[in-house]
């Protein structure tokens, strides 16, 4: 069984409605809906926004569905400077910029109960995905995606999000399912396509775009599942 989350219904709805044989059960406000997706088992969940939530979901995900893998979809801001509205990011690795133990002595980012700042995503997964962008001529790029509780809209975060952690793209989730992942030993992917650019612009573009973005990924992730 593949795990499928989104934070939100646009980033998820397009992957409900595809399902074949569809069981849905509702637990901690998250509804998880089992079926055939391009014949491989999902339990696809729209978790809600921000790390607790897909934290959450991704262990429900593991402890109650046993999935064999987790792919995250969604939208992002965008961090490096050649990525545009609906273009796409495939996360090499997550890090949570918001975790910040410093004062005791820890880089900023580091993750205690792992021991490390950056979560790597499957290897394998990642070429996949890779593959498939190049074939369907999808702009995309890969790279370290970062995760906080807060929506980025100001230059000055960005710079700090590009020079603590060389982040591609920024959003607020992906980090948080990397590491109930990890911890869980299940190897995870996270694929974004950019909303925004999240500089002083973001909070009239992401209503803009958000739409159109999510569709590219969840579209995206229709044809993926087919190749796991
Ligand atoms: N998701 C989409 N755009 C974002 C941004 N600018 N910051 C955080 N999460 C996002």
């Amino acid at each position: 069984m593949i795990g499928i989350l989104g934070a939100m219904d646009t980033e998820v709805r397009t992957l409900i409605a595809a399902l074949e044989n569809k069981k849905e059960e509702t637990i901690a406000t998250m509804t998880f809906a089992r079926g055939t997706l391009s014949g491989k088992d999902v339990v696809v969940c729209k978790c809600g926004i921000g790390k607790v939530c897909a934290a959450m979901c991704a262990e429900i995900m593991a402890l109650r569905y046993g999935v064999s893998h987790i792919i995250n979809t969604g939208v992002a801001g965008a961090i490096d400077k050649r990525l545009h509205v609906a273009d796409t990011v495939i996360a090499q690795s997550l890090v949570q910029w918001d975790v910040d133990t410093s004062a005791l002595g820890d880089p900023i980012g580091y993750l205690s109960q792992l021991c490390q700042i950056e979560m790597p995503c499957d290897s394998e997964l990642v070429n996949k995905a890779k593959a498939l962008m190049e074939e369907k001529n999808i702009p995309h790029l890969l790279g370290t995606v970062a995760t906080g509780d807060r929506f980025v809209a100001k230059e000055e975060e960005k710079r700090f999000l590009r020079e603590q952690f060389h982040a591609t793209a920024c959003e607020m989730e992906g980090g948080a399912m990397a590491q109930a992942a990890t911890m869980n030993g299940i190897p995870f992917l996270v694929l974004r396509a950019i909303s925004d650019t999240a500089d002083e612009g973001a909070s009239m573009d992401y209503p803009t775009f958000v739409e159109k973005a999510a569709a590219v990924m969840a579209d995206f992730v229709l044809d993926f599942v087919a190749l796991l």
